[in-house]
């Protein structure tokens, strides 16, 4: 039996690729920087990973010493291990890229097979962003190893936007911009399977979104029609949402960050090759039915 190590194992992908990987049959190791997360069931409908695993390392990617043999006797190791909120403590280069590095160095020493790494899809367009460097700095890294490896490049994931529904009940919504850039938002699950089929597979970068394209505007009226509301709706012009940018960035980089992301996926078409079969109305329903 193929034994699989998961880095971020206790986040929203992370938990769907450890059920995946259960599903077919693999032994999972993961890697569990928060005891207490590993107990519970995941954000937005993310699977409860305790019961799953055949084992748990606990360790911080960024402090190698708790690394120590965490690939020993691994096939290979998955990795959706990643900064997408500040925690004010690490940059972006410090978890996405170090962190990771760390986790190459030990599959290197361990003689893995294979390394499968989750990037974002059309990082080119988006190399303003520190998080997306970090990401592809470690990419590259990867690819120069000597190692077997699979870039994933998937789309935003729907608990990026889990959030809408609730939003449009509490009564207010903002986006920045016409809100008419499209995209197509990728469920969890959905995901997960292309990255398990990556293991097996031949492809060098996988790029991947979800069955159904959007526009921002369009998401929100979906969440508003869901959720029954009358919310008020404030576009940004992207002067003021870039001076905020700005303005951000000189109290607190890591927050400037976030919302750089934010303000470069308004003004860009960010569509990505259509996979799955789970549908953003289903989910906005799902979130309904949190009542918050
Ligand atoms: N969200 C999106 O829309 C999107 C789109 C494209 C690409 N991506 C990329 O896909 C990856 C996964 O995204 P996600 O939404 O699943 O993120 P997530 O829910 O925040 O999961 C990140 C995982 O990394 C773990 N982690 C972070 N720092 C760690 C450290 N120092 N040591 C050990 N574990 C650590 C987290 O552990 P804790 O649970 O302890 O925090 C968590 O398990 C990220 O790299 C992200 O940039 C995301």
């Amino acid at each position: 039996m193929k034994k699989v190590l998961v880095a971020g194992s206790t986040g929203y992908l992370g938990r769907f690729v450890v059920q995946e990987f259960k599903n077919r049959g693999y032994q999972v190791r993961a890697l569990v920087r928060n005891p207490e997360k590993f107990r519970q069931p995941g954000p937005w409908f993310a699977p409860a990973i305790d019961n799953l695993v055949d084992e748990v390392v606990f360790g911080d990617a960024t402090k190698p010493e708790t690394l120590a043999g965490v690939c020993d006797g691994i096939d290979v190791v998955f990795s959706s291990l990643g900064m997408i909120k500040p925690d004010f403590v690490h940059t972006c280069f410090d978890v996405d890229y170090q962190g990771n590095m760390n986790i190459l160095d030990q599959a290197l020493k361990a003689n893995v097979r294979k390394f499968v790494y989750v990037s974002v899809f059309d990082a080119h367009r988006m190399m303003n962003i520190p998080s997306v460097q970090a990401h592809e700095k470690f990419v590259r890294e990867l690819q120069a190893a000597n190692i077997e490896s699979a870039i994933i490049r998937p789309n935003g994931f729907f608990s990026e936007i889990g959030q809408f529904v609730a939003r449009a009940r509490k009564g207010f919504m903002f986006w920045v911009g016409e809100g008419y850039q499209r995209q197509n938002p990728i469920h969890g699950a959905d995901l997960a399977t292309v990255c398990v089929d990556a293991v097996k597979g031949s492809e060098l970068e996988v790029e991947v979104g979800g069955p159904e394209v959007f526009t921002y505007h369009e998401m929100v009226d979906l969440a508003i029609e869901i959720a029954g509301a009358r919310p008020v709706l404030l576009p940004l012009p992207f002067w003021f949402a870039d001076g905020l940018v700005a303005a951000v960035g000189i109290f607190n980089p890591d927050i400037r960050d976030v919302a750089l992301f934010a303000t470069t996926l308004s003004k860009i078409d960010i569509v990505s090759p259509k996979y799955g079969t789970h549908r953003l109305r289903d989910f906005f329903m799902q979130c309904k039915s949190l009542g918050n």
